[in-house]
């Protein structure tokens, strides 16, 4: 078993704190603790219950028609999530199926252990958009577990409902589970499918408070599922984490307790950026992408074909301006553009955008 660095997190562990302009994050604008404005003097900082307090546990089943505080079970953000499930899930000799792209945890985990991974491929011809004809054909006698994330981290390619009942179904006549990673579904363009462990006991909801309320550094996500899953997250954490950070819990229990004020304004700033980006985008000679159907991110690529690195380091070592490089996703020729963050930042951002373009390129 060896855990290697991920190329994605090796970008941003390099350059995140060297830049002027960040494009690049894949979430909405980190909130400072300040800006909450919570009082959290009475905070004691113990050891909490191993899969999240009982408050916090009621408050996220609440979103969960038909589930109970025993289905859920706070990680240390969607990453110990995805990490637990996987563990428990997929035994040595199991197949993961793993749509990509994605947040490359996802199928990283699965190569760190050592298991049978398929990567099932979104593509451009069909707008990023799964095709099922093609994950059912991928499943093997020995697949244990299918994930999806949508909206999807490059491509902002969304799942319908009639998509989601499906890829269940696909999971259940395999006998396996479907894990979809709902990261970004609050800043869904239009309506969301439902929340998928709504949907099936084989089905599993992976989502985290770091990219719609711009809340990573408190490091709280969260596993929907049945009891027997998340009994098995909680041996797994009290070997890695044991409990979460007590500030951590007391922060995301307040603004989940007041999300729906919060909500309205994320999105309202969320399109307008999105405005902004599709404008420059329209106007662009070097750049085509399928256009985004939801969240905060995209994966435009270059119209000549060519990788995106060279691109993207010029961008961060002259322009002090943050993307992704594409092959840091296992996505080359494309590049991830975030638009969550400030829209000053994102306006110079883009403009700096263009004049690395036009050096390489004009
Ligand atoms: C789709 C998706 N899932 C999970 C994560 C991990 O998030 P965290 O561990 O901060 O909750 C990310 C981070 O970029 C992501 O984009």
């Amino acid at each position: 078993m060896v855990f290697e660095r991920m190329p994605l997190e090796i970008w941003f562990d390099t350059y995140q704190f060297e830049v002027d302009y960040d494009i690049g994050e894949s979430g909405m604008k980190f909130q400072t603790v300040r800006e909450l404005d919570l009082d959290l003097n009475e905070v004691e900082l113990r050891y909490g219950y191993h899969i999240g307090h009982p408050d916090l546990r009621q408050i996220i089943a609440n979103q969960y028609q038909g589930r109970g505080a025993e289905n859920v079970a706070v990680t240390t953000g969607a990453s110990e999530g995805n990490f637990c499930v996987i563990a428990h899930l997929v035994n040595p000799k199991d197949n993961i199926i793993v749509e990509h792209p994605t947040y490359p945890s996802l199928y990283q985990v699965p190569r760190s252990l050592e298991r049978d991974l398929t990567l099932f491929k979104l593509k451009w011809e069909d707008g990023f958009t799964p095709n099922l004809d093609e994950l059912r054909k991928a499943v093997k006698p020995n697949t244990k577990l299918i994930t999806l994330t949508h909206p999807n981290n490059p491509t902002g390619s969304v799942l319908s409902e009639s998509t989601l009942k499906e890829a269940i179904e696909i999971a259940e006549d395999a006998g396996a589970y479907l894990m979809v990673d709902e990261t970004y579904r609050d800043l869904m363009f239009d309506k969301p499918p439902p929340l998928a462990a709504t949907l099936s006991d084989r089905a599993i909801s992976l989502t985290s408070m770091s990219k719609t309320w711009g809340l990573p550094g408190i490091r709280i996500g969260w596993v929907v599922a049945d009891t027997p899953i998340i009994e098995a997250v909680r041996a797994i954490r009290e070997q890695v984490t044991i409990c979460n950070s007590s500030l951590g819990e007391s922060i995301a229990k307040a603004v989940l307790e007041n999300q729906e004020k919060v909500l309205a304004k994320l999105r309202e700033a969320m399109l307008a950026n999105y405005d902004i980006v599709k404008e420059w985008m329209d106007g662009q000679e070097w750049l085509e992408w399928i256009e985004p159907r939801s969240g905060v991110v995209c994966a435009p690529r270059l119209r000549n074909g060519k990788a995106t690195d060279k691109l993207c380091e010029l961008l961060v070592k002259k322009y002090r301006t943050f993307t992704v490089p594409g092959s840091r996703m296992e996505l080359d020729g494309h590049f991830r553009l975030g638009f969550g963050g400030e829209q000053e930042e994102l306006i110079q951002g883009l403009k700096q955008l263009e004049k690395a373009l036009r050096e390489l390129y004009g």
